[in-house]
């Protein structure tokens, strides 16, 4: 009789842990649903022709995220209308110190707006 109890108080028990470990696996379930599922940062419609730009001329050796060295190409976050309009012709501006020595770039003949959208997105 005593140890039916015994059982009895232990399932209790054990349910009381179940149902606190479950509800815990949901609570951190949706916590990080809800820090995933941040909106992605938006970009402004210049932002986004400069993206198409880099993604399509650009990651062969620049890294996709601008902010990291690429293969062949080093980080270009950040860079100024000087210095890639310089870039598209083999050049740089002025004064400008070069991440790296080499002279591996290709030439690119882009516009002025198709230059200032790219400045744009590499902000
Ligand atoms: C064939 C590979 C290649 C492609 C394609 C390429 N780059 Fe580069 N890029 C390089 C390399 C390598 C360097 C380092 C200098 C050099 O060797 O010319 C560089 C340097 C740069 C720099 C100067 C970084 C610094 O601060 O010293 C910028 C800015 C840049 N690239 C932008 C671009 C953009 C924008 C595109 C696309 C339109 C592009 N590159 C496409 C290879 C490439």
């Amino acid at each position: 009789m005593r140890s039916h109890q015994i059982t009895l108080n232990e399932r209790k028990k054990s349910g009381i842990h179940r149902f606190s470990f479950l509800s815990l696996l949901v609570l951190s379930f949706f916590l990080q649903f809800a820090l995933n599922c941040k909106p992605e940062k938006q970009l402004s419609p210049l932002a986004e022709e400069g993206k198409s730009i880099y993604m399509a001329n650009c990651i062969a050796c620049h890294n996709v995220n601008p902010k990291i060295d690429g293969a062949v190409g080093p980080s270009v976050a950040n860079s100024s209308f000087a210095l890639l309009e310089a870039r598209m012709k083999g050049e740089y501006p002025a004064g400008y110190t070069p991440k790296r020595p080499s002279a591996a770039m290709t030439r690119f003949n882009f516009s002025e707006s198709q230059l200032k959208s790219l400045e744009e997105f590499l902000k």
